[in-house]
């Protein structure tokens, strides 16, 4: 009878542990197994379970260690339920991510190492998973830029490449969806000619800054380590032509939807750009009187260039249509703003 007590008494207190949940410490260390397999948290969780309880007022941190030739894939379930609370990840650069809500979308880390950190006021959930594996081997190809930009279709499959231009690189990303771009994460920059080179950041966050990314290399490596299947595309320029072009205001609109843009550029340049096979028709433009708009097909340069309209003219002038897969509106000064249809 007391054993029997002592079993029922065991079973209400894991009863209870469970449903207040786990608990967890700071300052551990995670290596990739010599069997390579996959580490969960908890190591009874799998990714096609719902999140396991994390108990309240949990601090915890995660190092895990990446070796070089290789990249760790994060997989986060878990949700946060006050807003003090978050989910952090900090890559080998610095780069730093926080979150509230994670629904396992994964996260891309390069060697050496990346933190994970969790710090929660109310009761929570969490299960992670982290899985390594090696950078592709090959390059698809290498390729200088010059005054003719590249357009690739960067998280549809795995790609790896290496781009040079004498005076430096830009990077613009462009999501198949702005409001939702987490496949951006799969991609990485680097400068130098591989993965050994100095780590940069993934496109996520170089979109996420709202500008274009200019190397101070004049040679970068981008991957996008797996698969995705989404028609996000990265536009690659030499920084000769896009330095003094102080903003990008990306033309994101829906086939056959009416949207507006707008920038301000004070004294400096600034410009409208759209990518992908498709027209666009200026229903209506505003810029300054003694500004201009000039249009370009490619990069900023003599090859590029397909037309300028001064700020004076350009009322008697619309609409106005563009085609092209490339098309950066340049505005010489000021504020401007524009009211576009996109067409097939
Ligand atoms: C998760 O997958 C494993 C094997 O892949 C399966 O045994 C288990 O029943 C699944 N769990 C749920 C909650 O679907
Ligand atoms: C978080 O903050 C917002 C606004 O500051 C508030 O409306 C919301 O109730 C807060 N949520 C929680 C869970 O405390
Ligand atoms: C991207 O993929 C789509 C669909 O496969 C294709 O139509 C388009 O031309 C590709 N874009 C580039 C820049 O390769
Ligand atoms: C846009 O309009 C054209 C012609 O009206 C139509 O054929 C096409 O399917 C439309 N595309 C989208 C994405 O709505
Ligand atoms: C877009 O701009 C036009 C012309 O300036 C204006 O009439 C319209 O209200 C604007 N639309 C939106 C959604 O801001």
């Amino acid at each position: 009878m007391a054993q029997f007590l002592v079993i029922l008494a065991l079973f209400f207190f894991a009863t209870a542990v469970s449903e207040a949940g786990n608990a967890c410490t700071t300052g551990n260390v995670l290596n990739r197994p010599v069997n390579g397999q996959a580490i969960y948290w908890p190591s009874t969780w799998r990714t096609n379970e719902t999140a396991p309880g994390l108990e309240a007022g949990q601090t915890c941190s995660w190092t895990v260690t990446i070796p070089s030739g290789y990249y760790a894939k994060l997989v986060i379930s878990g949700k946060m339920n006050d807003n003090s609370s978050y989910f952090k990840t900090v890559d080998t650069a610095g780069n730093i991510i926080k979150t509230t809500h994670e629904n396992k979308e994964p996260y891309y880390f390069p060697s050496s190492k990346f933190n994970f950190i969790i710090s929660n006021v109310a009761a929570a959930t969490l299960g992670f998973k982290i899985t390594w594996a090696k950078f592709p081997s090959a390059l698809q190809y290498s390729a200088g830029i010059g005054a003719t930009p590249e357009l690739v279709n960067i998280t549809e499959g795995v790609f790896a490449a290496d781009y040079s231009a004498i005076t430096g690189l830009s990077l613009l990303a462009f999501p198949a969806d702005p409001k939702n771009y987490h496949t951006l994460r799969s991609t990485l920059v680097f400068e130098g000619k591989n993965y050994d080179g100095k780590y940069i950041s993934n496109l996520y966050l170089l979109y996420k800054s709202g500008k274009q990314w200019i190397s101070s290399a004049d040679i970068i490596y981008v991957v996008n380590l797996e698969a995705r299947h989404r028609q996000d595309q990265l536009l690659v320029q030499e920084s000769g032509y896009t330095k003094d072009i102080t903003q990008y205001v990306e033309m994101d609109c829906a086939m056959n939807s009416t949207c507006n843009v707008s920038v301000d550029g004070g004294d400096k340049k600034t410009a409208f750009i759209s990518v992908g096979r498709k027209t666009d028709v200026l229903n209506y433009v505003s810029i300054n009187v003694n500004s201009f708009l000039t249009v370009y097909y490619g990069s900023q340069n003599q090859h590029g260039y397909h037309d300028s309209i001064s700020g004076y003219d350009i009322q008697s002038n619309l609409p106005l249509t563009f085609g092209a897969d490339i098309i950066q509106y340049v505005i010489s000064s000021g504020k401007a703003s524009i009211q576009y249809q996109v067409n097939p």
